[in-house]
């Protein structure tokens, strides 16, 4: 292992540069001291400069130090990469140099050891597994059970009719459901208890993002939310089981049948008859934990990010109506013409754009390897701002902070003039987004059963508050008046 001192030295002699390090916590005070100005200083305006108000230390630091620069994380230097064709040669590569950091701390207890963070043998066997019930044909009967669970949603609306909603708790609650309902076979319900518990301590890793623990200090001394961490963790893995145990239990289970959902297939591999092919309990405990986080907060982020904008944009929203009229007219969505909605397709990048729910993508380099003109040491910890790609004037031009979907009506590369890592919101390479498909077939069966029974305006109480917790999240919600069609 390199010391990380070195690898910044080593760094700094090829012409990298960035804020300087201060004593213990690095560049993380001054970090969180520039995020807490932005919050305070937010304006009610309506305003898409999501990069500048969210992340003002990338920000800044950018037009400081330039598209590449290093930060201090407590005292380990972190590499910012945000020149696209840097970004895309790390993405895309294949051969294993730029594996995802080492989670620490919080993070990793929310994160486990899953397909988000694991590598090698390990990632690949539950990726193929993840590949094929998240995709095409498995998508497909997905369709019938989002759409009932937007339905039930929308039921509830009828008593809202001429009155302010908070769509991003709607959507909390909407997605939750729909990834029980088509990965665990479970209801909102039954896994009510993992949700709350993901979300607790989702809320702890949020809090604690930038303190920097040293080593050693945990064992002799447990913070309030460290022990409290522990518990929501037994907590999780003790809910986990129980659904698992229930699937083991079910009538089928005998004869090798656990069901063909995400859950039934992780319980299948735990129980494979040729035993070097099984994984363990805590593997699959920590796989599942994965997809209740990464499968609700950010679709719940997506969807109120594109209602937001469809309440201030009058005009898309009215075309976006238009479409589903012509394809489904009152019907409720099918997947031939999920597949067909192109105005929808539009809104939905420009959401993504202006609002992509994941923030930062984290690697490292495995060896001393070439990136560009630059070497990077073994062991160089790499973040790359996926915002700071998506606002860049000098890619989408100087209207990039505004809502124009029509910038990709001719495609996403003609869009981003060819810089395919300049549109980065499920990631790009080997690692991009399993859930993709999944996602994106969610929001648009959501949208279009919206667009059929409302039409909505921002309420006067929303405030404009996008904020970095974890994901990107309208900290204030995204409160409309709804009007019944
Ligand atoms: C709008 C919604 C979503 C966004 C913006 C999003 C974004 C992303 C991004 C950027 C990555 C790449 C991370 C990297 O390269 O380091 C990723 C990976 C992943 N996402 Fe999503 N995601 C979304 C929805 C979902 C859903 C619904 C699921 C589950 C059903 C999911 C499961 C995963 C998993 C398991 C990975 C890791 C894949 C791997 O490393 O092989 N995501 N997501």
């Amino acid at each position: 292992m390199v010391e990380s001192d070195a690898i910044t030295s080593f760094l700094v002699t090829q012409g990298i540069r960035g804020p300087s390090y201060s004593f213990p916590s690095g560049s993380t005070k001054e970090l969180a001291k520039m995020v807490r100005q932005s919050m305070e200083t937010s304006t009610s305006d309506i305003t898409h400069d999501v990069f500048r108000r969210t992340q003002p230390y990338i920000y800044t630091w950018i037009k400081k130090y330039g598209a590449n620069f290093i930060y201090w994380h407590g005292s380990h230097g972190r590499l910012f990469i945000s020149e696209p064709e840097l970004v895309k040669e790390i993405l895309m590569n294949r051969e294993g140099f730029f594996p995802k950091m080492e989670m620490e701390g919080y993070v990793k207890k929310v994160l486990g050891e899953a397909l988000i963070t694991n590598e090698g043998e390990k990632w690949e066997k539950i990726r193929r597994l993840a590949n094929h019930t998240f995709h095409s044909e498995s998508l497909k009967s997905m369709v019938p059970k989002m759409s009932s669970c937007v339905s039930a949603m929308l039921e509830k609306w009828k008593d809202y009719d001429g009155k302010e909603i908070d769509v991003f708790k709607e959507f909390g609650l909407l997605t939750t459901e729909v990834i029980s309902r088509t990965a665990f076979g479970s209801s909102y319900l039954e896994g009510k208890n993992i949700f709350e518990m993901v979300a607790k301590l989702t809320a702890i890793t949020v809090r604690n993002a930038n303190n920097i623990r040293f080593p050693g200090i945990s064992i002799i001394f447990k913070s309030d939310d460290e022990v409290e961490g522990e518990k929501l963790e037994k907590g999780i893995k003790g809910s986990i089981m129980e659904l698992v145990k229930k699937r083991e239990s079910s009538p089928n289970a005998a004869s090798g049948d656990f069901g063909s959902d995400y859950l039934g297939q992780l319980v299948k591999i735990r129980h494979d008859s040729d035993v070097n092919k099984r994984i363990t309990a805590e593997h699959m405990i920590d796989e599942i934990k994965v997809i209740y986080g990464a499968g609700h907060l950010t679709t719940t982020s997506l969807l109120s990010w594109c209602i937001l904008l469809l309440a201030t944009h009058d005009d898309w929203q009215e075309k976006a109506r238009e479409e589903v009229k012509e394809t489904f007219g009152f019907h409720t969505p099918d997947s031939d013409g999920i597949a067909r909605l192109r105005t929808m397709n539009l809104i939905i990048n420009e959401c993504l754009r202006l609002y992509p729910p994941a923030l930062t993508l984290t690697r490292k380099a495995s060896k001393k390897v070439k990136l560009g003109n630059l070497i990077l040491p073994q062991d160089t910890n790499i973040l790359i701002p996926i915002a700071a790609l998506h606002h860049n004037p000098e890619i989408w031009g100087e209207d990039a902070d505004l809502f124009k979907p029509e910038r990709f009506a001719r495609g996403i590369a003609k869009a981003t003039k060819n810089n395919s890592a300049a549109f980065l919101p499920f990631g790009m390479g080997p690692r991009t987004c399993v859930g993709l498909n999944f996602t994106t077939n969610e929001a648009k069966i959501a949208l279009s059963m919206i667009l059929q029974r409302f039409k909505f305006v921002i309420s006067p109480n929303y405030i404009h508050q996008p904020a970095e917790i974890f994901i990107l999240t309208p900290k204030k919600g995204v409160k409309v008046i709804l009007k019944a069609i």
